[in-house]
């Protein structure tokens, strides 16, 4: 396994978060979370960050984290589905680590995202619809800074995990 530093990235709902804690825990690996080190920092909610302060704002914040975040290495970031919007935030990444791409349908996404009130992204837009026009919107970026890609649709956690590790291999990142 690669001892760079690993980004998940990918829309809201494709599974960073609950997948960079399993791969962590499997690969014994520190996962840090950016949108909680942003909240820590601030004090604030993301939901009341966007709110009070706009979206520029938190924009910010994630490039500022981000940055101080890559110092280390060998760590597993989470990043927020927004992440890919400013090309500074990719260069980032690519500088600093190896980026996984996580995907899910624009169904799937909703099923997993339609009972949370966290994201203000989708506030008042909480429908497939809204969620494949903003997937398509971001699809280039995502596809520009992905090293690697995986599918998650109707997989457990544990293979997603296992094609994580395996598409990592592939990709000649194998020096643990
Ligand atoms: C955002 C995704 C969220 C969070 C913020 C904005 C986005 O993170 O950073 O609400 O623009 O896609 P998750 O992808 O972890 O939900």
């Amino acid at each position: 396994m690669t001892n760079k530093n690993i980004f998940f990235i990918g829309f809201m709902g494709s599974g960073k978060t609950t997948v960079s804690a399993a791969f962590g825990k499997t690969y014994g690996k520190q996962v840090l979370e950016l949108d909680d080190e942003i909240v820590a920092r601030d004090g604030r909610s993301v939901r009341v960050i966007f709110e009070e302060s706009g979206e520029e704002y938190f924009r910010d914040w994630e490039s500022r984290m981000l940055r101080e975040i890559t110092d280390g290495s060998d760590t597993i970031v989470s990043c927020g589905g927004g992440i890919v919007i400013r090309e500074q935030n990719i260069r980032t990444m690519k500088e600093n680590g190896f980026i996984v791409l996580l995907k899910a349908s624009p169904e799937t996404t909703f099923e997993r995202v339609k009972n949370e009130k966290t994201r203000p992204i989708l506030n008042g837009h909480m429908n497939v619809e809204y969620i494949e026009q903003l997937m398509n919107k971001r699809a280039h970026a995502y596809q520009e800074a992905a090293d690697v890609v995986v599918e998650t649709d109707g997989k457990s956690v544990e293979q997603v995990v296992r094609d994580v590790y395996e598409s990592i291999h592939r990709a000649g990142q194998s020096s643990i």
